[in-house]
């Protein structure tokens, strides 16, 4: 699991928020509504929310995170997504870049379940099946020249459309939209930059010694693929977005 680190992540990731905005518009969250933010983060998107007039109650696992969050003013709480305790009290649930972390996809859905008033909406985004495909096998082949096996090991849950909507209907909701989003991502720091940020639980796996090998190594093999002949990094993100409601 990474440590989050919100300098690193506001130099290296601003993107994921940037582009969450366009979530935030599709959840359109209204005056006077009670939204919790699942995977709250530094509260860039929480605090969006607080300024369309709804009442929102940020969640995150990692304590800097949250610290960052109530500095921004956000009604901020250290909670892991697979074990929400809220019961019956928000009108919507909303996520962005986060659900990929948590492979326990059946328990965030019975918590957002039990978290959302009858008819409540679950909107969201996170990593669908494909993404970040080619960084994974980058990241893979370079442990392996390193004699560490990780050939089956993906710390990141990417369902499909199909997979997804199952454990919605599951879980009891009604799935109005759900979509595979291509979408190559510019990366604001090179690839080095991306794997420092987000590739901490390949980077467990190996020696320390190793690690800035396995970086370089990584990098090299990306390179035809995700660096332009001007030098900009393109990561190979495919999002998972969707829109459903509670039945009952
Ligand atoms: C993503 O937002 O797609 C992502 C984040 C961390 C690791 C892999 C992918």
């Amino acid at each position: 699991m990474n440590d989050w680190n919100p300098s690193q992540y506001d130099e290296h990731a601003r993107f994921v928020s940037d582009y969450g905005h366009a979530v935030v518009d599709l959840l359109d969250p209204k005056p006077n509504e009670r939204i919790l933010d699942l995977g709250c983060g530094d509260g860039a998107l929480t605090v969006e929310m607080m300024r369309r007039g709804a009442s929102v109650v940020g969640v995150d696992r990692s304590a800097e995170m949250i610290r960052a969050a109530i500095a921004l003013g956000v009604d901020a709480r250290l909670m892991s997504g697979d074990a929400l305790t809220f019961s019956r009290e928000f009108d919507a649930v909303f996520t962005n870049a986060a659900l990929h972390w948590i492979p326990q996809a059946d328990a965030v859905i019975a918590g957002v379940a039990r978290a959302l008033r009858p008819g409540g909406r679950f909107v969201g985004e996170f990593g669908g099946h494909g993404n970040v495909a080619a960084i994974t096998v980058a990241l893979r082949a370079a442990m392996d020249k390193r004699g560490v096996a990780c050939r089956d090991f993906s710390p990141w849950f990417f369902p499909t459309p199909e997979n997804y909507t199952k454990r919605l209907v599951k879980g009891g909701f009604v799935v109005d939209h759900i979509a595979l989003i291509p979408r190559p991502t510019l990366l604001p720091t090179h690839m080095a930059g991306w794997l420092q940020t987000f590739a901490g639980p390949f980077f467990e796996r190996c020696q320390p010694e190793d690690i800035p090998g396995v970086t370089e190594d990584a990098v090299d093999l990306l390179r035809p693929a995700l660096c332009d002949d001007q030098g900009t990094w393109t990561a190979d993100y495919v999002r998972l977005r969707f829109v459903a409601r509670l039945t009952s």
